[in-house]
This record gives C-alpha cells, sequence and structure tokens, in this order.
C-alpha cells in the first residue's frame, strides 16, 4: 500500500500543434479526453492546445491544459506574442517551450533559455525540448545534444529545477512512422540525466522528469515507458484522436 502512494506519477502531454481549425472540434476532443480521465490515478495528462483555444477548454483535477510556447516579456509592444501571466491569469500551468518546430522557425538556444527562465520565473511547469536532427554513426550527436541541453538550460536556478521537465525528441522520430527503439531511449535519458546532473548536482538530477516524444502510439507506449525508463510521453498526432489517446492513457496508467 505504501509502495502506492509514492508512487511518481508519470506525465502524459499531448501537443496539439496548430490543430484542430475550430473551437468546436477543439472542445470536442478535449471534452472526450477528459471524459475518460476522471477514473486514472497514476498519471498526470496535460493538453497543450493552440493559445487560441487554451482558454475555452476546461481543466480538471485529472487534465491540465498548457501552452506551446510563450515570450520572455510581460507585456508591451511585441505583436503577436503572448506572455506567461496572460497564460497564469487563465489558471494553465505547464508550458512547452523550444519544441523542434519553433527551433526550425528560427528560434535559437539563447532564445529557448530566455523563455526557459521567463516561464519558470513565473511558475510555470516548464517542458523544455531537445533533440537531435539525426543520428551520425560516429555519435557526434551526443556533442549536439550535450551543448544544446547546456545552452538552453544555461539561464535556469537551482531553486527552479523542481518545476524543469525535459522532453527528449529526436526530430527524426517526430511525424515518423517508428518511434526510437525503448532502448536507445533509456540509454539517451541517462546521457541527459547525466548533463544535468553536471549542471545542477545529482540529487535535482534525479528529480527532473524526462518524457520521450516522437511517433508514440498505443503499441508503443507501454515500452517506452517501462523499457524505455522515461518519467512520461509528449504526444503529437495521438492526442488529437481521442480513442488512440486515451488508450495511451489506461495503458499508461496499469504500469
Ligand atoms: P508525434 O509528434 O507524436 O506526432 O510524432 C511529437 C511532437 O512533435 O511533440
Amino acid at each position: 500500500m505504501a509502495a502506492k502512494k509514492t508512487k511518481k506519477k508519470k506525465l502524459i502531454v499531448g501537443n496539439w500543434k496548430m490543430n484542430p481549425t475550430s473551437a468546436t472540434e477543439a472542445r470536442r476532443i478535449f471534452n472526450a479526453i477528459k471524459a475518460r480521465t476522471r477514473t486514472l490515478s497514476s498519471i498526470i495528462t496535460v493538453i497543450c492546445p493552440p493559445f487560441v483555444f487554451a482558454g475555452i477548454i476546461k481543466p480538471s483535477s485529472k487534465i491540465e491544459v498548457g501552452t506551446q510556447d510563450i515570450y520572455f516579456e510581460e507585456r508591451g509592444s511585441y505583436t503577436g506574442e503572448v506572455s506567461v501571466p496572460m497564460i497564469t491569469s487563465l489558471g494553465l500551468s505547464y508550458v512547452i517551450i523550444g519544441h523542434s518546430e519553433r527551433r526550425k522557425m528560427g528560434e535559437t538556444d539563447e532564445v529557448v533559455a530566455r523563455k526557459a527562465k521567463t516561464a519558470l520565473d513565473g511558475g510555470l511547469k516548464t517542458i523544455v525540448c531537445v533533440g537531435e536532427n539525426t543520428r551520425d554513426p560516429q555519435g557526434d550527436y551526443l556533442e549536439f545534444l550535450k551543448n544544446q541541453i547546456k545552452n538552453s538550460l544555461i539561464k535556469v536556478q537551482k531553486k527552479d529545477v523542481a518545476d524543469l521537465i525535459i522532453a527528449y525528441e529526436p526530430v527524426w522520430a517526430i511525424g515518423a512512422t517508428e518511434a526510437m527503439t525503448p532502448r536507445d531511449i533509456h540509454e539517451t535519458s541517462i546521457y541527459i540525466k547525466k548533463i544535468i546532473a553536471d549542471m545542477f548536482n545529482a540529487e535535482e538530477a534525479f528529480k527532473v522528469p524526462i518524457l520521450y516524444g516522437g511517433a508514440v502510439n498505443f503499441r508503443n507506449a507501454r515500452d517506452i515507458i517501462t523499457l524505455g525508463e522515461v518519467d512520461g510521453l509528449l504526444i503529437g498526432r495521438e492526442s488529437l484522436n481521442p480513442p488512440g489517446f486515451i488508450e495511451i492513457l489506461k495503458t499508461i496508467d496499469l504500469i
């Protein structure tokens, strides 16, 4: 009984990206998922819709709502941007920072670092995305990953590590048909923890949840969590498909 109580909950985050195209559809997808989260006990579910839908879908004690980005200033002349106080004023508590699709649009490690710091300062649970574009046989990707993590977290202070979450998303697996193998996920998550341990300290590093993202579905989710030994998942396509996403939630809840 006691062991069950101390079991760390898995974090399952849905990233809707620039979908769906209407508020009606956003409510329909969210409510279908929400209805099935009531009975779950071992997971925290977070849905990150586009900003315009963040205020119109209603979280519960079993399903939270986050956003896919924030800007690093609080207010002012920054056309098109959304700030942390705006998000927290809606009662939202999670944000994704530095997704590879934003990095592809020109977001540098430096911008990611500023956004991560601003989000953490504002009290948001901050999911910083990292991941290599390709895996070369010589292993240069390890150096790439190390630099990306260090540069993206350079402004994070020790006191803020409790709200930090890392999403490891190998770019080549995002939107692909196959996820990375659980064995490689496990190896990489250990490598990431080691980098974080070097930056902060081992005890802090151990507490930072590592999520995996990239082609997760209900068939591979269990192995990724149990064999890959990660603390959760960041899910794109399947988070827009209630039956598939619910299946993932139910599977992970049973672990
Ligand atoms: P995918 O996307 O699950 O559709 O591969 C993952 C992500 O980009 O976060």
